[in-house]
């Protein structure tokens, strides 16, 4: 198979959908791998390294696109690339479509084979090619959440940790799942005091056995969580109910709950967001204010980090692209089914049920 790797240009992405540790092993299989130029250098890999790995390089995106029957990137195609797309090609890569109606929209039009990282399962149900990303994203929601509650960023002054005769700050975490656990765990190894809410109960109970004792568990309710906010500074929001758009846990009467100077980092915002008051930023300009509040809400949070990024994510995806190179994605497809609810839309259907249902269109 042909397999081609674009360079992303979405706003601040440095992630790239191949290494050439993962070139190498997909030509060893009798592939041929197109890489755009530069595509890798945001993330510390030189076109020489894709050279000697085997793949042949492509100055533009608008060949890579021409050329290649599956294309193996991170994030969703924007505007420009549309008109790129081919009909019957493969695209590999995150979509979102729930939050997205333009992209949706556009790749039915496109007739293309769209398999979505994050609709990808494991036959446990868990969803292995978003975890990667969601360990990055929540180490780093509470690295930057740290960040600006410092005074300089607009945030209240406080340090995460206290220190001895000065209580720590308090973080409150919606959402217990891959991401809601890392930064958890980060906060709470920083000394804050932590609560997670989740509505799992058997979840909690996972959470209550694996994190350390400065991290107590809560029953996710409008309820409990108003209860919490007054004295939280740092809220990171982490909920999700898959390939559908997140639920608002947060609403824009609870925020002046909040002291000024508060944090909130809606790491959902992805799936468009589960704070009411949140729209998406970037890392050029990741924050605004709404009652003194401040509101990170970076889609793509990982790819401030995107050395750590690419391989975590590759190491997942690997495996996948290999088996859809040898086998092709239909009969791919039929031997794994959790790698078939990855299809999000097929020669322009949607086969995905939570995407439609997402545009009232089921
Ligand atoms: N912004 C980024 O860069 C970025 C990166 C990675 C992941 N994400 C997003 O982060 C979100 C969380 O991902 P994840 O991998 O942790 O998912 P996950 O499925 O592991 O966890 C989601 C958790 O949310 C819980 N939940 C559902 N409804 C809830 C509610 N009302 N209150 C509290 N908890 C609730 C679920 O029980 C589950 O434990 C997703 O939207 C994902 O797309 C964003």
């Amino acid at each position: 198979m042909i397999i081609g790797v674009p360079k992303e240009i979405k706003n601040n992405e440095n992630r790239v959908g191949l290494t050439p540790a993962g070139v190498k092993e997909i030509i060893m299989r009798g592939h041929q791998v197109y890489v755009q130029q530069s595509a890798g250098l945001n993330s510390g890999f030189p076109d020489e390294a894709y050279l000697s790995a085997g793949a042949n390089l492509l100055p533009t995106i608008e060949e890579v696109y021409a050329v290649a029957e599956m294309i193996v990137k991170v994030k969703e195609p924007i505007a420009s690339e549309y008109p790129l797309i081919r009909e019957n090609q493969l695209l590999f890569t995150y979509f979102h479509f729930a939050s997205d109606e333009n992209l949706t929209k556009a790749m039915i039009a496109s007739k293309a084979v769209c398999l979505a990282y994050e609709t990808v399962e494991k036959p446990d149900g868990s969803l292995p090619l978003l975890i990667p990303m969601s360990e990055v994203a929540g180490r780093m929601a509470t690295q930057e959440g740290t960040r600006f509650l410092e005074k300089p960023q607009g945030g209240k002054g406080i340090l995460l940790g206290g220190v001895p005769g000065v209580k720590p700050a308090k973080v409150l975490v919606l959402g217990g799942g891959i991401v809601g656990f890392n930064a958890a765990k980060m906060a709470a190894g920083l000394g804050a005091e932590v609560i997670i809410a989740d509505i799992s109960l058997p979840r909690l109970r996972w959470l209550n056995e694996n994190l350390p004792a400065n991290v107590k568990t809560l029953y996710s309710s409008s309820h409990n969580i108003e209860g919490e906010l007054h004295d939280t500074d740092l809220v990171i929001g982490a909920v999700l109910i898959p390939g559908a758009k997140a639920p608002y846990v947060l609403t824009k009467e609870m925020i002046p709950l909040l002291k000024k100077g508060s944090v909130l980092v809606d790491v959902a915002i992805d799936q468009g967001g589960c704070f009411e008051t949140s729209h998406a930023t970037t890392h050029a300009n990741p924050v605004y204010e709404i009652n003194g509040v401040i509101h990170y809400c970076v889609a793509n949070i990982p790819g401030a980090v995107p050395h750590t990024s690419t391989l975590a994510l590759t190491n997942a995806t690997l495996p996948y692209v290999i088996t859809l190179a040898n086998e092709g994605w239909e009969k791919a497809c039929e031997m794994d089914h959790g790698l078939r609810l990855g299809l999000n839309i097929v020669k322009g259907k949607i086969v995905y049920q939570a995407v439609a249902e997402a545009f009232g269109w089921a």
